[in-house]
Parts: structure tokens; sequence; C-alpha cells
């Protein structure tokens, strides 16, 4: 495998210092099983759990899609970069110092000006936040914030700032540090006049909200007016720039991931101004898309921390459409939505403000599943003392109903609408079963090709023989054995893909005494997942080892013999004896081989 610049035995190391359960677990909630760790595949949309994390081999395995590997592999698929940039990303969190590395021109200008970029945008916060705090012109922001009880403390954690007066302080103070017009611009912080082509700040008589990354850094910015005659446009964001993406990004994550790791949940409100009022009062799980409805990259976000949502948006019906969408993403990727519902149309912040933590706590608690909360809305919008009607509705339901992963959840959920409906629950199970038919027409041929082109892939990624596999999976427990199957032939006995795997093997144990998992090539990763997820019961490693190398040789031995047989046949039939004798040679030094092998295992 080509390492680039950094040698085997610092990537050793790293993989060493980066225990594979706690790197995935930052990404994937983790819960122990036996020997290994489970959860959610973070690589493909599943319910339940086929992803598993083998602590004591240090590789990960999803049995759902197949993707596997080393950490590095992990590294390399969950944030889409490179084996170097996962390289360099574990050795900084493992505190391994890496060679100094060659970067191209082009890398090398990207990064720089990626961290100019955020530079840029930090001053802004810092400048915005100094201007509500410390000037003249702060004061009716700060006013404004004191009317909607924000403490200074919560100011602090979420830097909120207020723009500086006139159309383009924030311009000037950036030209004077040396901040160029293209950047601004790229950052969105200015914009050209549309008057007299002059540069004016983006933002203007308007409170700022930063926004940050995962990791705090200063992204993008939303800004809302406070007077009314300031613009027709409440809030203002930033556009989506080189650092930010508003579908990719939630508010308030940086802040919220260890509430959400805490809580085992996160709360998905849906404003700016929500997120801050519940960690004011102590919710410090709560995110928010930025003015965007929710997408599933948000979701995959979210899934790094945790696995149960609870949607709190508003109840109108924007809100309510909202809602119903946002669940519909969070279970597809696998979720357990729930929808906690505020009463009369007000949002988090103005319940929280009336109510208080508890009264709020309880309506988390009380939160309702998706079908519950499906139910209830299509009833509300729909009238169900006629037939039509509540046909409606259970057909509404359906597609719910047949997505519905567990027996007993749709039992309920069927004893749910009957009562709720007044129909009996066989007419569900009935419609149920109409529509599954339905769907499986067009549907099944859809699974049924994508099953089989699964399997084929897998077929062609995957060692078919269990014995190969035996094998391979003994020698990675028991290095010291690697003689022993050199000398029933070493890779002459396996079939490709095996074969290269061996060699990987070989030349690890050579290399370190054992076989690393990673220093195997990461296109053999995967393929190495895959055969030691599998446990072996075996007590005897060694014994095994003999009898599957033998049973493995012998096998070898007669396809062998078999080949060269009927080449002779089909040799002799069309009049072909030029090479008879080199063929019968051959055979000959088989039957020979075959015989040694049978009487090495009778004097055992
Ligand atoms: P307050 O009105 O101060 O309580 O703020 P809020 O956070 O409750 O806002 P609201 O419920 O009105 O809107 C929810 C979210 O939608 C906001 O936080 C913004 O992200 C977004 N939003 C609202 N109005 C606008 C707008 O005029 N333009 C854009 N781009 N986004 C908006
Ligand atoms: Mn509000």
């Amino acid at each position: 495998m080509s390492t680039g610049y950094i040698p085997q035995e610092v990537l050793d190391e790293i993989a060493a210092r980066c225990d594979i359960v706690s790197v995935i677990n930052e990404y994937v909630p983790l819960k122990r099983r036996g020997s290994n760790y489970q959860g959610l595949c973070p690589f493909h949309n599943e319910k339940t759990p086929s992803f598993s994390v083998s602590p004591g081999k240090q590789i990960f395995h999803c049995f759902g899609c197949g993707k596997g590997g080393n950490v590095f592999r992990f590294i390399m698929d969950i944030e889409g970069i490179s084996f170097l940039e996962a390289v360099e990303k574990l050795a900084k969190r493992a505190n391994v110092p890496l060679p100094e590395k060659e970067m191209t021109a082009e890398q090398r200008k990207k990064m720089e000006q990626r961290k100019r970029y955020l530079q840029i945008n930090d001053f802004a916060a810092r400048y915005y936040h100094k201007v509500l705090m410390e000037s003249q012109q702060g004061k009716p922001y700060r006013e404004y914030l004191k009317r909607r009880q924000i403490s200074d403390e919560i100011i602090e954690k979420f830097q909120l700032g207020a723009t500086p007066p006139g159309w383009d302080s924030l311009y000037q103070a950036l030209k004077k540090r040396g901040v160029s017009n293209q950047e601004m611009l790229d950052l969105g912080l200015i914009s050209e006049s549309r008057k007299n082509g002059q540069y004016i700040d983006r933002f203007r008589q308007r409170l700022m909200f930063p926004i940050g990354d995962e990791k705090g850094n200063v992204i993008a910015f939303g800004g809302r007016i406070i007077d009314k005659d300031a613009s027709p446009q409440k809030y203002l964001n930033s556009p989506d720039t080189p650092l930010f993406h508003k579908s990719r990004n939630l508010y308030g994550l940086h802040l919220a991931r260890t509430g959400i790791r805490n809580a085992d949940q996160a709360i998905i409100v849906e404003g700016y101004m929500d997120v801050i009022s519940c960690h004011q009062y102590g919710i410090t799980n709560a995110v928010a898309p930025l003015g965007t409805a929710f997408t599933p990259e948000q979701g995959r976000l979210l899934m790094r921390n945790t696995y149960q949502m609870g949607i709190s948006f508003d109840g109108d019906a924007a809100g309510i459409k909202a809602t119903m969408r946002c669940l519909d993403i969070l279970s597809d990727l696998g979720c357990t939505a729930r929808v906690i519902q505020i009463p009369d149309q007000a949002d988090p912040d103005e319940y929280l403000k009336k109510y208080g933590k508890e009264a709020f706590e309880r309506l988390i608690k009380e939160a309702q599943e998706l079908i519950m909360y499906k139910i209830a809305r299509f009833m509300e919008t729909t009238n169900t003392d006629t037939i039509t009607g509540k046909m409606k509705v259970v057909s509404m339901l359906l597609p719910d109903l047949r997505k519905m992963q567990s027996a007993v959840a749709r039992e309920t959920a069927i004893r749910e609408i009957s009562i709720r409906l007044q129909v009996s629950e066989k007419a569900v199970w009935d419609e149920l079963r109409k529509s599954s038919d339905a769907a499986a027409e067009p549907g099944r041929k859809e699974e049924e090709a994508s099953v089989s082109v699964q399997e084929t892939e897998q077929k062609a990624g995957n060692i078919e023989s269990k014995i190969e596999k035996n094998i391979l999976h003994i020698l990675f427990d028991r290095p010291d054995l690697l003689e022993l199957v050199e000398s029933y032939g070493g890779v002459s006995l396996f079939d490709s893909p095996a074969a290269e795997l061996y060699q990987e093997f070989q030349s690890s144990i050579r290399r370190c005494g054992k076989v690393d998992s990673a220093g195997i090539g990461q296109d053999k990763g995967q393929l190495l997942a895959n055969l030691l997820m599998d446990e072996l019961y075996i007590t005897d490693q060694e014994k095994t080892m003999n009898n599957a190398l033998w049973q493995l040789k012998a096998e070898r031995l007669d396809q062998e013999y078999q080949r060269l047989s009927q080449r002779l046949t089909e040799n002799t039939k069309v009049g072909e004896t030029g090479n008879m004798h080199e063929i019968l040679q051959k055979l000959d030094n088989i039957r020979r081989e075959k015989k040694e092998l049978e009487t090495s295992r009778k004097g055992e």
C-alpha cells in the first residue's frame, strides 16, 4: 500500500492510539453487544443496527451494506476525505507527530484560504459582539435582548452581536485590516450597491447571530431586525459560501453536542431564538435548521450524537407540513422521531418564558411518535364521519404502516387507528395487505433487482470458500502459523480475492510479526472486516489450521488433476499429441503429491 510520505511504523502508532470504538462512537452512538459494539450504519439507511465494531480486531463492518475496514477507512468514508487526510486527522487526535508533508501548492493555497476566511468571520463576529456590548449604537439591541429576557451569559455563549451604524462600517474595518473585496464578497459579508457600484455591508440594522460549524468556527451569520421599519425581511442569513452550506449545518450544534449526548436526544426547533431560549432554560440539546426546510444531511449530523429526535416546530399549517417532512426524513434515516407539541400555536421560546423548564420537559416526555402524530393531523383535516373520509385517512397512513419494521408497533398503530376512526382492526389490516400487494408489484421487482446486484457485488468482493476464510482467520489470530501455511503451498492455495489478502497477511507478518489491520491495503480493508466479523469458535487453532490446510491442499490437487485429465482427453480427441508426455508427467506428480499428503496425515 502506498502511504505517501508516512512510514508504516507511524501508521501503526496512530492506529494503536486511536481506539476504533471511541473514534466511531463520536460519529455513531454505539452500544455494547457481546464482544462487539453495534449501532445504525452511517453509510446507508437502516432501522435495525447491522453496523458492528470490533474492539479486539480494531475493525468495523456493516452487515447491511458491506462497508468495513479499519479506523482509517472509517474516517475516510464518513468524512469523505482521502487516506492521507484521514491519517492526518487521526494523528492529530492521537498526538502522533507526522513528518513534514509535501503539500501541493494548490492544497496549501486552499488550506490557507480557508484559514483566512475563518479568521475574517471571526473578526466580524467579534466586531459585531463589541458593537452590541460596548457601543452607544448597541444600546437598542441590548434593550431588545433584555426585553426578551436573554441573559448576559447566553449572549456570551452565543456570541450575539449587533451591526454598527452606517452602510459600510464592517467593510471599512475589514479593508483597514487588509481583507480584499473579493474575500468579503466570497463570505457574503458585503454586497455591491446597485446604485453606485460601491460596496456596502450585507447586514445592516440587525441583531447578529453567528453560525458555527460543529467545532464552533464561525462560518456564517444570521441577522434579525429589531425595528419593523428597518426591513421587510425579519431575518437575513449569509448566502452559501465556501465555508457555509445552509442545508449541511445546524444552528447551535457545537453548543448542543454535549447536551444531545447526555440526554440521548436532540430537540429540533424552528428558529434561532428558540435555540437560544432552550439553552437559557437548561434545555441544552436544542438545535435549529437555518431558515430552510430540514434536510437529510442535517439528520445525519445529529445522528452522530443520538438516534432520538424531538421535533418542536410551530403549530401553524406551515409548521405542520414541515414537521411531517422532518418526521419522514428522520424515520427514513432510522431515527426515532417524535413531535413535541406546544399548545396555543406558541413556539418553544414563548412557551418556556410563560411556563418554564419543567412544563416544557413534560411536553418532551409526552411527545407523539410519527404515526400517532399523523393520525391526529390527518383526522383534523379530514371529515371522518363519512366512509370516504375514513378511507382517505387510512389510505394516507398506509405508507407509514408499511414502512414500520416492528410488528408490535404496527399492531399498536392499527389498534389506535381502529379506535380513533371507529373502523375494525381487520378492515385496516385488509387495506394494508391490499396496498402491500399493490406496492409489491412494481416495488418487488425493484427490490429483487437491487438484491441481486448486491449479491453479485458481494460475490466479486467476497471470499466464497469457507475453508479459505477459516485459514485466513486463524492466521490473523496466530501469525506464528505462517510457515505452516507456506509449507502447504502458501499463496497458491488460495483463489482471488483470498490470495491477495493472504499476500497482505504474509508481508505484514514478515514485517512486524502480526497481521496489522492498519497496514492492510485500503482496498482490502473491507474484505478483512468481512472475514473477521464471523466469530470463530475454535479451541485448538493449530489443529484446525492443519486440517484445513490439508483439506484445501487436497482439493487443489484434485482440481488440478481433473483439469489436466480433461485436457488430455480433449487433446486426444482432436489428435493433438505434442504435449501429451508433459501432461502425463504432471498427472504423475500430482498423484505422488496426493499420496505424500495422505501419508503425512496418517503419520500425524
Ligand atoms: P423571533 O421572531 O425573534 O422569536 O425569532 P424566531 O427564531 O422564533 O423566528 P421565526 O419563528 O419567525 O422563524 C423561524 C426561523 O425561520 C428563523 O429563526 C429564521 O431562521 C427563519 N426566518 C424567519 N423569517 C425569515 C426571513 O424573513 N428570511 C429568512 N431568510 N429566514 C427567516
Ligand atoms: Mn419566536
